[in-house]
């Protein structure tokens, strides 16, 4: 998408600096900053200390880790020790795993002089298939609120829901829960956007509203727990929200505090869609509340809040009494019985066991 009218991926190779890129989203909105990353530790920690962040990207930027570690080393032993130290970054978005498998799978039974280009090119093609997949799930959730705008008097807003961000800087373009609003943009639905801050890291302030923002669509920033208050008072049409895990049964792990949102809808009767690649699918999954790892991140994102200073600089201020602990749950699980719909590059789907089966008969494990 864009960025000051020029376009953009979150991530990408560079051909002259031979190596990948990405935007740095530590600093967003704050200041641009574009990063190379070369070597497996630079990789790692991009992914752990979220220089990149959101399920999609995770995985494209591990799957350019293996091709960058292949260039350096081809051997069975570092395609299994790289594997071993990207898997373990963060433990809950599957994408991760999912492109590791990818990649391993790809390069496994070549000789080990032609991995390097192998990986190379299979690499590409994981960034190119999540731009693709993202368009996708756009085109089918665009449906989704052309119905809801058909309902409505002419040229009255239609007010979607989101948290988190699941946009084009948590993909590598597009976003999944963003797709469907720039389609609708596109298709002169209008539209307006709530924006759940989402702490502890804030990455709808952060984020998602500067996403809003370079594409001029209509939205405001809300606090976490506004959403509920919105939607019982009508000023919320849909939620739309993305995932970092979801089971074979259609229940879906997503950002701290959605199964709130998710609680909140169902209370409302406002519909509750996940927008989801199917690399975010984990077929060996079933019951997400027990089965799904919640990553536990450092009580100082709690304690702590980062922002833009009066002098301009960026720097984080303690908003907690000194020796006061944060707790810090990244995840949480949304049941399928409260999720209306699952949004993903083939279409809509059921969220249960047979739903998914149904859309995807080529992947289900049994
Ligand atoms: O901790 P983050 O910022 O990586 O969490 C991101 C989310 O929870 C997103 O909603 C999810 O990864 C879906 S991104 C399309």
């Amino acid at each position: 998408m864009k960025v000051d009218g020029k376009h953009y991926r979150s991530i990408w190779f560079n051909e002259e600096a031979g190596c990948a890129q990405i935007i740095d989203q530590r600093w967003l909105p704050h200041e641009f900053r574009v990063v190379d990353l070369e070597t497996r530790e630079d990789f790692a920690a991009s992914i752990r200390d979220m220089w990149v962040r959101g399920a999609p990207l995770i995985g494209a930027t591990a799957a350019f880790a293996i091709s960058a570690e292949m260039k350096r080393d081809p051997s069975d032993a570092n395609l299994d020790e790289a594997w071993d130290e990207l898997h373990a970054t963060r433990p809950t978005a599957i994408n991760l795993r999912w492109a590791l498998n990818e990649m391993r799978n790809t390069l496994r039974p070549l000789p080990e002089a032609e991995r390097a280009e192998a990986a190379h090119k299979r690499a590409l093609e994981v960034n190119d298939e999540d731009v693709e997949t993202n368009r996708m799930i756009g085109v089918h959730g665009l449906e989704i609120i052309r119905k809801i705008a058909a309902k409505k008097k002419p040229g009255e807003v239609v007010n979607i829901l989101t948290h988190c961000n699941a946009g084009w800087l948590a993909t590598v373009d597009w976003g999944t829960a963003t797709s469907p609003m720039y389609h609708a943009q596109a298709a002169g639905i209008p539209i307006h956007i709530w924006v759940d801050e989402t702490r502890p890291r804030n990455q709808g302030a952060l984020l998602t509203s500067w996403e809003m923002n370079s594409h001029d669509i209509p939205h405001h920033l809300i606090v976490d727990n506004a959403g509920g208050h919105l939607m019982q008072h009508g000023q919320v049409d849909l939620v739309i929200v993305g995932t970092d895990r979801t089971t074979a049964h259609g229940d879906v792990c997503n950002k701290i505090g959605t199964y709130l949102k998710a609680l909140a809808a169902y209370d409302n009767n406002v519909p509750f869609y996940v927008a989801l690649p199917s690399p975010t699918i984990d077929w060996t999954v079933k019951d997400g509340v027990t089965e799904i790892p919640i990553e536990e991140r450092d009580g100082e994102e709690v304690t702590h809040v980062q922002g833009k200073l009066p002098d301009g600089s960026i720097g984080s201020v303690q908003i907690s009494p000194d020796g006061t602990p944060g707790g810090n749950p990244a995840f949480d699980v949304t049941p399928r019985r409260l999720i209306t719909g699952l949004i993903t590059e083939r279409g809509v789907c059921e969220p249960s066991p047979e739903g998914l089966a149904a859309m995807f008969p080529d992947r289900v494990l049994d």
